[in-house]
């Protein structure tokens, strides 16, 4: 079988996981080239993990390598025109999130995937543990009943040297700050599993601790079109650190209490009364699927099997958009002050443009 040639760009902080998904995919996959614009980084990179090519220009890069895929581990500002670039030099696209600044920045995307046939996925590895897709199943066949009440948590600690590095800390390079960064996983899953349809939020977003221009503690209050109440924080100020995820339906509670991954073990069923041991509740506990972790190589495996029947990954187009409008949202509604309906921001806004809303 022939194996699909891959590059990274970027080979900083997230490089172990993507180099986890490369040897767990080794079958299908094989790393040609790597790319950092730190050429010491990325020729150390290369050596130590027999990658063949280095480059510390990623246009020069597709242009010289041709890959088939192309993995995304730079900064955020980046990402926009390096996914043009390797979609226009007809490679597919996996990028780390968030997957670009703007709902015009990925509209343009998605209209650049139309011209070239390439798809362009986002990284969103929680989407792809077994206890997540046996949840989404749950949820889908009506088992659990109608969802009632959400919480999606993450209660994160950043301190000051992690916004030292200069990328981050401000709209125009990280482009914005634990909604877009560390809460982004947490609430894309609540939003897939709860089926997507919010209709309103209302949020407060602020900085309250850390010397930066994005903020370090956001809220929102989220409405469901079919009248399910969320509640979404994301939080760089929280020093016992926790995800927590929390889905109460009809007929039982779901909770998954973890940090950056989750495998079955975090995840619990529970019903009314606990003295009480169902069949039903014993059914939904035996979590389908083995014991799969939510990782970018479960993920990678699956952009490779869309890949192999020319279709379109599962975190793409619409299913990359939905969170990055809920954020958009959720800093305009936090902004102004006002409660933001979903398809509410359109290309006459300023926040399609800009999270902040504000044009550079
Ligand atoms: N999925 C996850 O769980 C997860 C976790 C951490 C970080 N991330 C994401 O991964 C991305 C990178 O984060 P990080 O913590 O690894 O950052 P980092 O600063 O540690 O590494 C970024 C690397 O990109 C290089 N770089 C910058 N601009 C470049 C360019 N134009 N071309 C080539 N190389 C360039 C830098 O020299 C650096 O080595 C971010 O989007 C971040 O949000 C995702």
């Amino acid at each position: 079988m022939t194996k699909y040639r891959v590059a990274f760009i970027g080979t900083g902080a997230i490089l172990p996981s993507h180099l986890e998904a490369i040897a767990e995919n080794s079958d299908r996959v094989e790393l040609v080239a790597a790319v950092d614009v730190d050429k010491a980084k990325v020729k150390a990179v290369c050596a130590a993990h027999n990658i063949p090519h280095w480059f510390t220009d990623s246009a020069e890069m597709l242009a010289r390598i041709q890959p088939d895929l192309v993995h995304i581990l730079t900064p955020p500002f980046t990402h926009f025109q390096i996914i043009l670039d390797s979609l226009e030099a007809g490679a597919h696209v996996y990028c780390e999130k968030p997957l670009c600044a703007s709902l015009d920045q990925f509209d343009r995307i998605t209209a650049k995937e139309a011209e070239t046939g390439r798809y362009c996925s986002t990284v969103f590895q929680w989407r792809f543990g077994s206890a997540g897709k046996h949840l989404k199943k749950l949820i889908d066949n009506g088992d659990l009943g109608r969802p009632l009440v959400a919480h999606a948590n993450t209660l994160w600690y950043r301190d000051e040297d992690y916004y030292a590095v200069p990328w981050r800390g401000n709209w125009a390079t990280e482009t914005g700050g634990p909604t877009m960064i560390l809460g982004i996983h947490l609430t894309d899953l609540m939003l897939w599993l709860l089926g997507g349809q919010w209709q309103e939020l209302f949020a407060m977003v602020d900085t309250l601790e850390r010397n930066i221009d994005v903020e370090d503690i956001a809220m929102a209050l989220v409405r469901f079109e079919d009248g399910a109440l969320a509640h979404v924080v994301n939080s760089a100020l929280s020093p016992r650190q926790e995800s927590y995820l929390r889905l109460d339906f009809q007929r039982a509670t779901v909770e998954c209490s973890t940090l950056y991954r989750y495998t079955n073990k975090h995840w619990t069923y529970s019903i009314a009364d606990q003295m009480t041991h169902t069949d039903e509740l014993e059914r939904w506990r035996q979590i389908e699927g083995g014991d799969v972790m939510g990782s970018h190589a479960a993920q990678l495996s699956e952009i490779l099997d869309s890949i192999d029947a020319g279709v379109r990954p599962f975190v793409s187009g619409e299913e990359g958009r939905r969170i990055l409008e809920f954020s958009t949202s959720l800093y305009k509604s936090g902004f102004t002050n006002q409660p933001i309906q979903r398809g509410s921001i359109t290309a006459d806004d300023p926040f399609y443009y800009a999270m902040n809303g504000k044009y550079d």
